[in-house]
């Protein structure tokens, strides 16, 4: 039987690189992204072309397209291989969003090559969103110990009542905690790595070279984790996939560092903020059933990968009023659809509790979040969230919800700062930070080994929060 020949893009249908671009990352889109969204939907439907830092890329809007694009694997490809205007040459020289596309890992792959490499993923991460094993069980105590020890830092620094800033004095410095154990990273390379992480997520000029330095430390810890196998995501993962260089497993765990910090921190503050932006009575009664909807609802809300990474087309294909010609490349957004999603299904798709799990906040298809990671996350901001509310007896937003600072990068939004004035429990306040709890011994034990990493990421951590201002 003769193949069937695929479909070609009309000579009338505007290329992409021909139609008048609006830039994407603008002020307006900062602050308000959803404007943005709903102004590009009535001007061009559900698929918009947009300027992203000079190169023109289409923005998928709605919820049907947006699942078309992330499920139809075999039309929409994740190697930047397919992507024309760079095999053209036509990108502009140093173009800033390339340096993290050209990272060769399992995000950016295709096919058997992309199917081998989840599951090297998920027989590594299993083990730790078990909670009957012991890695499960252990990172489980981990997570709710770093979330006190935080806690009663913020107590012996600012007080039981106080003013605080749970981005920087709680959320993140507890996901660098959790990275560095979760990794198996010695303290020399978690000092390294806590500076390095936070330039390079704040994006900017120094970003290429962050990547860069942030790369080297991960294919650092590879080697160091080979040398010395432990109970670690990263010696799993060796284990898993013997064949992976010290390079390969650089690059996957530079990844999931990013998930792991950046999206999971953003997912934990969004949920905060849902809560702290809803009654007292709905805080009070903060269950963890309820805490698992919190979150959902703050995914719809605000999702932290608001537009997914890059795909690139196979082959011509009409979407939405526009054709996408072969090796276009498109941005399915999450954050837009789930803004078609509520207005489309206001009445009746979105006001269950069923309905909310139809967000799109952990991807969908091939590439979607893997299971075992997806526990994993859920996890943590349960864990993280449910801590501040076991420990602060009051937590009030300081600015209005609509004067709150956000980043709005090409993929990520988030907050970057999530002020609140607090009065933490008595009990709260008597716990104790690391250093009260120094317990001599002449041969460490992996406990007090554990507990020497806590004290000297949380070192470096107080440097950045209580010493130099870093700004997202
Ligand atoms: C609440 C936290 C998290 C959220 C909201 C989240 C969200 C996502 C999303 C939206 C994607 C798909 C991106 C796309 O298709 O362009 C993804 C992929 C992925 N995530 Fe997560 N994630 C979270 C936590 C984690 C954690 C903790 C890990 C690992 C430690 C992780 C590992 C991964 C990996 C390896 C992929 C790539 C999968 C692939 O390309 O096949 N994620 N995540």
């Amino acid at each position: 039987m003769e193949a069937q020949p695929h479909a070609v893009a009309p000579a009338d249908s505007p290329p992409l690189g021909t139609l008048p671009v609006q830039p994407l990352l603008t002020a307006e889109f900062d602050a308000d992204p959803g404007a943005v969204y709903r102004r590009l939907r009535s001007m061009y439907g559900p698929v918009a072309p947009v300027g992203l830092m000079g190169v023109p890329v289409w923005l998928v809007l709605d919820y049907r397209e947006v699942l078309e694009v992330l499920k139809n694997e075999s039309q929409w490809r994740r190697d930047v291989r397919y992507w024309r205007a760079r095999a053209q040459g036509e990108l502009p020289p140093g173009w800033p969003l390339l340096a993290g596309y050209e990272v060769r890992q399992t995000m950016f792959m295709d096919d058997e090559e992309h199917r081998a490499a989840r599951r090297t993923h998920h027989a590594a991460l299993r083990p730790f969103q078990d909670a009957k094993s012991p890695e499960g069980w252990e990172l489980r105590a981990a997570v709710a110990r770093y979330a006190d020890e935080l806690v009663a830092l913020l107590a012996a620094e600012s007080g039981r009542t106080g003013f605080a800033d749970l981005g920087a004095q709680y959320t993140r410095p507890l996901l660098l905690m959790v990275t560095a154990k979760l990794f198996g990273c010695p303290v020399e390379l978690g000092d390294e790595l806590v500076m390095d992480l936070w330039r390079m997520l704040d994006g900017g000029p120094d970003s290429g070279p962050a990547t860069g330095r942030a790369l080297a430390a991960f294919t650092r810890l590879a080697a160091h984790r080979r040398a010395r196998p432990g109970d670690d995501l990263t010696s799993y993962m060796m284990l898993a996939d013997p064949d992976l260089t010290d390079e390969q497993l650089g690059r996957e765990l530079f990844m999931n560092a990013v998930y792991l910090n950046d999206i999971t921190g953003n997912m934990v503050l969004n949920t905060l903020l849902e809560v702290l932006r809803g009654n007292a009575t709905v805080r009070r009664s903060l269950s963890a059933g309820q805490l698992g909807e919190t979150v959902n609802r703050a995914a719809l809300a605000n999702p932290p990968v608001a537009n997914m990474c890059f795909r690139f087309a196979a082959r011509d294909v009409p979407l939405g009023r526009f054709w996408i010609r072969a090796g276009d490349i498109v941005s399915p957004s999450s954050a837009a659809a789930h803004q078609d999603l509520l207005a489309i299904g206001s009445s009746h798709m979105v006001g269950s509790t069923v309905s909310t799990r139809a967000h799109l906040g952990w991807g969908a298809g091939a590439h979607q979040c893997p299971s075992a990671a997806r526990e994993l996350g859920g996890l943590i901001v349960t864990t993280a969230v449910g801590r501040v509310f076991d420990h602060f007896i009051r937590a009030e937003l300081t600015l209005p919800c609509d004067q709150l600072p956000w980043r709005s990068g090409p993929v990520v939004r988030g907050l970057r700062v999530l002020p609140v004035r607090y009065e933490l429990s008595a009990d709260a306040a008597a716990l104790r930070t690391p250093d009260a709890r120094r317990t001599p011994s002449a041969s460490p034990s992996a406990s007090h080994r554990d507990e020497n990493r806590t004290r000297g990421l949380l070192a470096s951590l107080r440097r950045l929060m209580f010493g130099g201002k870093q700004d997202r």
